[in-house]
């Protein structure tokens, strides 16, 4: 079993590898949108999404080939999420992955449709028979990524963003675990439907998924304060510029690390129930939440 970082550089390649064989090309003028979904999802993410979706698929010991399919569907969600993020209507960032954010490189217009075009190309991935011979399996794994990503998940996390949460911190977890967690929960919960998980199993995992999900966004809150724009490849210092109501800007960056810290070892707890099974999942808890970019 090769180290963590090994691991995510390979899902990273395995995911890039099939987005370019799934996403569409085209000829004509609309070559400018699939030349624009291209240059969003294939670009230097860090792919972590996919890579829990392997990893979970592994634990329960099956085949790569179909989870890399719902591992593509993620990251296509998670890809046009950040595109319309960064429009001038949202965050206004001219930068992403240390590239022109999408409506930089292109246009407006393009980056919202590349951002639609994204989204639909996730679900008629995971609506492919190649995904799982079972449809019943198919469209629970689809009602799941459209729960996470709609008014109850992702955009619902995004609105609450945008119009300013509460200076309360249960209100600024609720906004967390809807705008990333509940994608980062789908990298775990679409495997546990494809093996057909044990409804004990189910709960462990998306508990753990839920609070990785919400330590994921404090470190991303601590690392616009704290990274370094180079090594982030997207602008730092944006969230206190734009007002917004984080751990970090509640709390200030000492007690939201003392948070972080008490909500990695409780993130790490609910790994219990899987013994050894999980200890690679354990492990990669540090690495993410230890990231720089
Ligand atoms: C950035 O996500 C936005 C958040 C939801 C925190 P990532 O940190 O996963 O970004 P990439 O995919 O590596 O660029
Ligand atoms: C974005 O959160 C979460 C999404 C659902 C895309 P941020 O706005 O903090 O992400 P960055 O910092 O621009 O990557
Ligand atoms: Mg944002
Ligand atoms: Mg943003
Ligand atoms: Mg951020």
């Amino acid at each position: 079993m090769g180290g963590v970082a090994q691991r995510v550089a390979e899902a990273a390649d395995l995911v890039t590898v099939a987005l370019d064989e799934l996403l569409p090309r085209a000829d004509g003028p609309e070559s400018r949108l699939t030349e624009a979904m291209r240059y969003a999802a294939l670009g230097p993410g860090k792919r972590l999404r996919p890579f829990f979706a392997l990893e979970t698929g592994r634990m329960f010991e099956v085949d790569d080939r179909p989870v890399l399919r719902a591992a593509c569907a993620l990251e296509c969600i998670h890809a046009y999420s950040l595109i319309h993020d960064d429009l001038p209507c949202m965050d206004d960032d001219d930068m992403r992955r240390g590239r022109p954010t999408v409506h930089k490189a292109y246009d407006e217009a393009t980056a919202v449709l590349a951002g639609d075009a994204l989204q639909t190309a996730a679900f008629e991935i995971l609506a492919h028979p190649d995904t799982h011979k079972d449809g019943g399996v198919r469209s629970e794994m689809i009602l799941k990524l459209a729960q996470a990503s709609g008014a109850r998940g992702m955009c619902g996390g995004q609105m609450i963003d945008l119009m300013g949460v509460r200076d309360d911190l249960g209100a600024v977890a609720r906004m967390q675990r809807l705008k990333t967690g509940a994608l980062i929960a789908s990298a775990f919960e679409l495997p546990l439907i494809m093996v057909k998980a044990r409804e004990g199993e189910r709960h462990a995992l998306l508990a753990f998924a839920q609070d990785l999900g919400l330590a994921y966004q404090i470190v991303d809150d601590l690392l616009d304060v704290e990274g370094e724009e180079s090594e982030l490849g997207k602008k730092a210092g944006k969230d206190a510029a734009k007002g917004k109501t984080n751990y970090v800007t509640l709390l200030g960056a000492d007690a939201a690390r003392e948070r972080l810290a008490l909500l990695t070892e409780q993130t790490k707890a609910h790994l219990e129930p899987f013994g050894a099974a999980a200890e690679f999942l354990r492990s990669s808890v540090d690495f993410v939440l230890d990231r720089r970019s």
